[in-house]
């Protein structure tokens, strides 16, 4: 079996490339990755030498490049995206190239290829923000923001290739990922960097804002649930049952450093802001799937993760230089 995971040296792609070594013996994972700033090859450095392995450096808009990549494969987990909202923000003009026209070239060539089946990486985004009502997969889709609509776009796109040309698609939308890897753009792996520094931790608006936050290798085994057992066609949410208020995360963040809560600013709030993804995970729990990783566990041993690996933060914050003193100037 060989399994093709685009995006693979982020953060989520990382996690997975390394599970499915680990837990699956049988299996040949191929890589296709372009290498923004938030995909490094020092993210797989461990498992480089792995002669399962395969890395191919590509992007996923290239007809050319997709088709190559699809060459011998099985199944797709398709992860590779523009991930951050406030970049999508600045501009939305790598977010709709690479989520929804780049989805569009790996759906193509997946169909030519016939592959056996193809994840595509949607998010708890898509449906928008809702203070109350959950959202099942059935909530119609609202997206707020260029981020969460290019991937609304690409999420209908993929349903449709299962649709119109038989692909055997399975779409998942997991809630906010947290753990070893993650690009520090995010709140938690950014608000730890910033506070080994006893820099602010510039908080948007009120702070209570809600996330529910998965452990990402929970994610990589419900990934690999909707992947050998969701239905075709089908969509399902990956909620954690773990949802906090930013500012909660951001004390138990200090906590775990020994940094004083003064460190906390109030900022000028994110345009568009969704406050809260509330989601009805029960579709994806009747196959088995439930996640393992207590919070209280989960966030102190990411923040200690990050904290000892102070050299690869430096470098990966180094490479969005120019975006984090254009998007953090006044804030
Ligand atoms: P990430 O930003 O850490 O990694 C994205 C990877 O995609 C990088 O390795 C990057 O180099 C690669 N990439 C970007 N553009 C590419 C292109 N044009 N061609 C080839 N490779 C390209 O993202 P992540 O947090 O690991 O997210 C992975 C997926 O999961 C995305 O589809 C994202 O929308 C989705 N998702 C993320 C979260 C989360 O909390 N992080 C939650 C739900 C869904
Ligand atoms: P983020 O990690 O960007 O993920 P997402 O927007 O996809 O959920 O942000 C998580 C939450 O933290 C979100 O409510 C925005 C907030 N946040 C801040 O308050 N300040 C920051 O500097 C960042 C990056 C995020």
């Amino acid at each position: 079996m060989r399994i093709l995971v685009t995006g693979g040296a982020g953060f989520i792609g990382s996690n997975l490339v390394r599970h499915l070594l680990r837990e699956r013996e049988d299996t040949l994972v191929r890589v296709l990755d372009t290498l923004t700033y938030a995909g490094n090859l020092d993210n797989l450095a461990d498992i480089s030498e792995d002669p399962r392995f395969e890395f191919m450096r590509g992007d996923i808009c290239d007809h050319d490049a997709a088709r190559a990549a699809m060459t011998g494969v099985d199944q797709v987990v398709h992860l590779a995206a523009e991930s951050h909202v406030d970049r999508s923000i600045i501009s939305a003009d790598a977010a709709v190239q690479t989520n929804f026209v780049g989805t569009f070239v790996m759906l193509e060539a997946a169909r030519e290829a016939g592959v056996g089946r193809f994840l595509h990486m949607s998010t708890d985004e898509v449906y928008g923000s809702s203070l109350t009502d959950r959202f099942t997969e059935d909530t119609p889709l609202m997206p707020r923001n260029p981020y969460s609509a290019s991937k609304a776009g690409a999420d209908r796109l993929a349903y449709s290739y299962f649709i119109t040309h038989d692909l055997p698609v399975v779409i998942a939308r997991p809630a906010n990922n947290y753990g070893p890897w993650q690009y520090p753009e995010k709140l938690i792996p950014f608000f730890v960097y910033r506070a080994l520094r006893d820099e602010h931790l510039p908080v948007y608006g009120n702070g209570m804002q809600m996330r529910d936050w998965l452990y990402v290798e929970d994610d990589c085994r419900a990934l690999l649930t909707i992947l050998d057992r969701g239905e075709p066609g089908e969509a399902y949410n990956v909620e954690a049952g773990n949802e906090h208020a930013n500012l909660d995360t951001i004390r138990l963040i200090l906590e775990e450093l020994a940094k004083p809560e003064s460190l906390i600013r109030h900022v000028e709030d994110r345009p568009g802001h969704d406050l809260r993804y509330p989601m009805d995970g029960s579709k994806l729990r009747a196959l088995g799937w439930s996640p393992q990783m207590p919070w209280d566990e989960g966030i102190r041993l990411t923040v200690r993760w990050f904290a000892e690996h102070g050299e690869w933060m430096t470098r990966a914050v180094a490479r969005g230089q120019e975006y984090f003193e254009n998007w953090y100037a006044g804030r």
